[in-house]
């Protein structure tokens, strides 16, 4: 088995992982500026889903793949509950701390801080991170939308993880100075920088984060342009 990470630019993936596809955070063309334009709702294949927030830059298009592939979508309870609402048939509620054990995997919310607020309003619950535990043994730790954490190193001491997908952007997450001691306080061993340059407010210079990262911490850095792939 393999685990494959296909980015769409900004927070969103396309996780295979054997044979499984898992969508994260769907945002895609033509919402997502940095997506590709082929990438929209219409053409993405899916599962599962599993959605850390409920802002729209990490929700936008969930309707309209579930509804069309017929995927089971995790997140939180809230965020859950809305979807059903919206018409979204298969789901499976999580919150921060626990963990449940699908097909392809473990999935664990973990803390995050941020803010939540769905597109029309409604309490989406508290925001999370997504840590993966694969069925081939890779550990993925999706931060979300969150700024710099102690509670990170929790993940670090109950043995880390292979990759760590951060937040870079400042400004509504994370900088890169505070995603550094991120990857150090969850010991990944790669860090994938997203969240960064898909509006002006958030532009970031990903190569300087990865010589500050392997600087610093002494951690590879996987600079995916929207459209790349990194097979784990
Ligand atoms: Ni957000
Ligand atoms: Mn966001």
């Amino acid at each position: 088995m393999a685990v494959t990470l296909t980015y769409y630019g900004h927070a969103t993936f396309v996780v295979h992982a054997d044979g499984t596809r898992i969508v994260i955070d769907p945002f895609f063309a033509p919402n997502n500026p940095a997506a590709p334009a082929q990438a929209t709702a219409d053409t993405i294949d899916a599962d599962f889903m599993v959605i850390s927030h409920g802002h729209a830059d990490h929700i936008a298009d969930a309707v309209a793949i579930a509804q069309r592939t017929g995927c089971t979508v995790i997140s939180n309870f809230e965020i859950v509950n809305w979807l059903a609402n919206q018409g979204v048939e298969k789901t499976h509620p999580l919150h921060i701390g626990g963990g449940y054990s699908f097909p392809f995997g473990r999935v664990k919310l973990t803390i995050a801080h941020h803010g939540s607020g769905l597109p029309d309003g409604s309490y989406g619950g508290n925001p999370a991170g997504i840590l993966i535990h694969f069925n081939d043994g890779t550990d993925v730790y999706f931060a979300g939308d969150t700024g710099l954490t102690y509670d990170m190193k929790l993940i670090g001491e109950a043995g880390g993880v292979d990759l760590a997908v951060l937040p870079i952007g400042d400004n509504f997450t994370m900088g890169p100075d505070d995603a550094v001691r991120a990857a150090q306080f969850v010991q990944a061993k790669r860090v994938i920088p997203i969240h960064y340059n898909t509006f002006p407010v958030i532009e970031q210079d990903p190569q300087a984060f990865a010589r500050k990262l392997r600087e610093e911490a002494d951690i590879e850095c996987v600079i995916l342009q929207p459209g790349e792939s990194l097979a784990l």
